[in-house]
């Protein structure tokens, strides 16, 4: 069974193929239009915004908080209860390094604001901010996804492995629609979610 969505489509295979479609015409457009350059970096409503320009045309939740409790291997999302708070708490953390840059990325990947598709939309979001205060951005295609993969599983416990990813991974590049592109290769990451009801937090 498929997540809900605007396409009609009740196979989780097509939809995963059709979404990475539409979403990567989508995140071209952003980048093209100059439209990412106008949010303002390291805020909940700037990754708001990339959410639903991505998924509004395949999911009714773009841009919107989920309404469920998420988790992933063994590791539980922030709970619902307090997705709120974490969001206006992430939003003050300080972002002028690349080390306070990393943590606030690894504090909203910990939020998971959304019911699908944190990943592509973060990662973008992380690169508004590198962009903005460091004049960098992470070249994806330098980041061997199942290392990113561990080091994200790693990262509420400990940050250190996905900083050491992802610094020697930094260019200058930063107004290549490649170098943009690659961070939001979808297919290499595909994992679903375990959805729980609260009482059985
Ligand atoms: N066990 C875990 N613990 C913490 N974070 C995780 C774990 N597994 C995955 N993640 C993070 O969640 C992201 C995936 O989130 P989600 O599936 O909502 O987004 P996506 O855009 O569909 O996926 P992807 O990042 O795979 O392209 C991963 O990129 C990684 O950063
Ligand atoms: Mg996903």
């Amino acid at each position: 069974m498929a997540l809900e969505n605007k396409l009609g489509i009740d196979n989780s295979a097509d939809l995963a193929r059709e979404e990475e479609r539409i979403s990567k015409k989508k995140a071209v457009a952003l980048f093209e239009t100059g439209l990412l350059d106008q949010l303002e970096a390291g805020k909940f409503s700037s990754l708001k915004a990339i959410h639903k320009y991505l998924f509004e045309d395949v999911y009714d939740f773009a841009g919107e908080i989920r309404k469920v409790n998420l988790a992933k291997g063994n590791f539980r999302f922030a709970p619902l209860m307090y997705l709120e708070t974490a969001l206006e708490n992430i939003d003050k953390m300080p972002q002028s390094t690349f080390e306070e840059i990393v943590e606030k990325y690894v504090e909203m990947n910990i939020a998971h604001p959304f019911r699908e598709g944190n990943g592509r939309s973060t990662r973008i979001w992380l690169d508004l901010i590198l962009k903005n205060e460091l004049h960098k951005v992470v070249d994806w295609s330098q980041v061997d996804k199942e290392d990113y993969l561990l080091a994200m599983e790693r990262s509420p416990v400990r940050d250190i492995e996905i900083k050491h990813i992802l610094r020697p991974a930094l260019t200058n590049d930063i107004n290549s629609r490649e170098v943009y592109m690659k961070g939001i290769d979808h297919s290499y990451y595909y994992e679903g979610y375990t959805t729980f009801k609260a009482e059985e937090l």
